[in-house]
C-alpha cells in the first residue's frame, strides 16, 4: 500500500475549491491560454498547432520540490526515469531511485522523469484541475521532470497533446512540425534522426508550450529546471480496436453475436465439422475450416451501448501501479454522514468518474445513472461535493450508503480540499 503522507489529511476542510484552482468556462478568456478562451483554444490550436503562452499561471511554483520529487521517485509504486546524455551517449534507467542513485544536481545533462504524479500527490492532482476544459476521458497524467543544467530527453515526439509548463528554473525548446519522424538506431529512448527545429523559445516559470501529437520538439535545461507534462492520450486506432475486441471477448463476445441461443453461459456454443473427410495431409488447414471460423466472425455484432459501455470501462481503468488507500480506520455510516454533511466530500485523487446518458463509470467499472442522476453528474464535473450539496443527500439512506461504500474503498475521501 502506498505510503501515507501528511500532506493528505483525511479531513481537508470545508471550503469550496477556490475559482482559480478550477478550470476555466469555455467561453471566458483566460491567461492560462493566452488570453483565449477554452472554446477558442479548442477550436483554433487543440489537435492543430502548436501554442506558446507566455506567464499562463504567473508566480507558479512547482507542485513537489525536488527533494520530494526525487523521493517520490524512491517509491517502488511510482513510474520514474533516469536519462542522461554523458559525453554524449543517450542512457536510460527505471526507477525506483534512492537518492545516492541519482546524480548530484551540479552533474550536467540528466534528467529525472516521474510519471503519474497526479496519482500520488494532491498538490500535483490540483494542477490538472485547470486544464479540465478538456474531457476527462482524454487526459492521462501529470509527468514532472527535473533536468539538470543541459538535460534534457533528446529531440523527439509524442502520441500525446501536452502542455509543457515550465514551473522552475528555466528551458529552451526548439519546436519543429517536419514530416520526417525516423528515429537513430540502437538507443533506449526515442531521438529523432533528423531533428529541423522552426521555431525557439525560452520558458521561464509560469509560461507553458502546448503541442499536439507528432510535432517535434527539444527541450534543454538552462541551469536545473523542473517541467510538468499535462499529457492527454491520443490511442491509436489499432490500440483502439485491439482493446474493444479484447473487451468483447472478456464480455463473451458469443453472447454477442447472439450464437449462444438457447445456451446458458457454462455450455457455450462449439465449433463443429460433422461433414469433415478424414485427410491424407493432417498438417493442412482444410480451406472449409477457415470458411466456417470466418461465418462465425461474421456475426459478432455490436451496438453504441456496447461501444459506450467499452469506452467508459477502458478510459476509466485505473493504472496498473494504482492501489486505492483505504481510510484505517473507517467511520461508520452514522459517523461519516455527519462528517460528510460539514466538510462535503472529494474524489480521491486516484478516482476516475466519467458518465454518459445511460451509465456511469467508477474506477473501469459501469453502473447505471437512472439512481443517482441527481448528483453523480455533479460530483464527477466537480470532483466534490460540499457540505449543503451531501445534507441535500443525506435524507436518502441509498445515497449515503453507496458513498460510505465508496470511502470505505479509498475512492472517496471527507473535506474538499482548498
Ligand atoms: C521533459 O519534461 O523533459 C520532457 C517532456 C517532453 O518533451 O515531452
Ligand atoms: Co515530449
Amino acid at each position: 500500500m502506498p505510503k501515507r503522507s501528511p500532506d493528505h489529511p483525511e479531513d481537508a476542510g470545508k471550503r469550496r475549491a477556490p475559482s482559480s484552482l478550477a478550470s476555466p468556462a469555455p467561453d471566458t478568456p483566460t491567461p492560462l491560454l493566452g488570453g483565449l478562451s477554452p472554446a477558442q483554444f479548442m477550436k483554433k490550436y487543440w489537435q492543430k498547432k502548436p501554442l506558446l503562452i507566455r506567464q499562463a499561471i504567473p508566480g507558479i511554483a512547482a507542485p513537489l520540490s525536488r527533494d520530494e520529487l526525487f523521493a517520490l521517485a524512491d517509491q517502488d509504486d511510482v513510474e520514474s526515469r533516469l536519462i542522461t546524455h554523458f559525453r554524449k551517449r543517450w542512457a536510460l534507467e527505471h526507477g525506483p531511485f534512492a537518492a545516492d542513485e541519482l546524480p548530484t544536481p551540479k552533474t550536467r545533462q540528466w534528467t529525472l522523469l516521474v510519471q503519474g504524479a497526479d496519482l500520488h500527490d494532491d498538490r500535483a492532482r490540483a494542477l490538472l484541475e485547470r486544464f479540465r476544459f478538456a474531457p476527462d476521458a482524454r487526459l492521462d497524467d501529470l509527468m514532472i521532470s527535473y533536468a539538470s543544467d543541459g538535460g534534457g530527453v533528446g529531440p523527439h515526439f509524442d502520441s500525446y497533446d501536452v502542455f509543457l509548463l515550465q514551473v522552475h528554473g528555466k528551458r529552451r525548446w526548439r519546436v519543429g512540425a517536419q514530416r520526417d519522424l525516423t528515429l537513430q538506431e540502437g538507443l533506449p529512448l526515442k531521438v529523432l534522426a533528423n531533428f529541423e527545429p522552426e521555431e525557439e523559445w525560452v520558458l521561464e516559470p509560469g509560461d507553458m508550450l502546448y503541442l499536439p501529437p507528432h510535432i517535434a520538439h527539444d527541450g534543454v535545461a538552462e541551469g536545473e529546471c523542473m517541467t510538468c507534462s499535462i499529457g492527454f492520450r491520443s490511442p491509436s486506432t489499432t490500440e483502439l480496436t485491439s482493446q474493444f475486441l479484447y473487451w468483447l471477448a472478456e464480455r463473451g463476445a458469443d453472447a454477442v453475436a447472439g450464437q449462444n441461443a438457447g445456451n446458458d453461459a457454462g455450455n457455450p456454443t462449439l465449433y463443429r465439422d460433422p461433414n469433415q473427410p478424414a485427410v491424407l495431409h493432417p498438417a493442412q488447414l482444410p480451406p472449409a475450416l477457415v470458411e466456417r471460423v470466418s461465418a462465425v466472425l461474421a456475426k459478432v455484432r455490436w451496438n453504441d451501448a456496447d461501444v459506450s459501455s467499452f469506452v467508459g470501462s477502458w478510459l476509466s481503468e485505473p493504472k496498473s501501479n494504482v492501489v486505492f488507500d483505504a481510510p484505517e480506520k473507517p467511520l461508520d455510516e452514522a459517523r461519516f454522514v455527519a462528517r460528510a454533511a460539514k466538510n462535503g466530500i472529494r474524489l480521491d485523487r486516484r478516482t476516475i468518474l466519467l458518465y454518459d446518458a445511460r451509465s456511469y463509470y467508477l474506477n473501469g467499472e459501469q453502473y447505471l445513472l437512472k439512481e443517482v442522476r441527481k448528483w453523480l453528474p455533479v460530483l464527477a464535473d466537480n470532483r466534490f461535493l460540499d457540505g449543503k450539496r451531501f445534507v441535500t443527500l443525506s435524507h436518502d439512506s441509498c445515497v449515503t450508503s453507496l458513498l460510505h461504500e465508496w470511502y470505505c474503498a479509498g475512492w472517496i475521501r471527507l473535506g474538499v480540499l482548498a
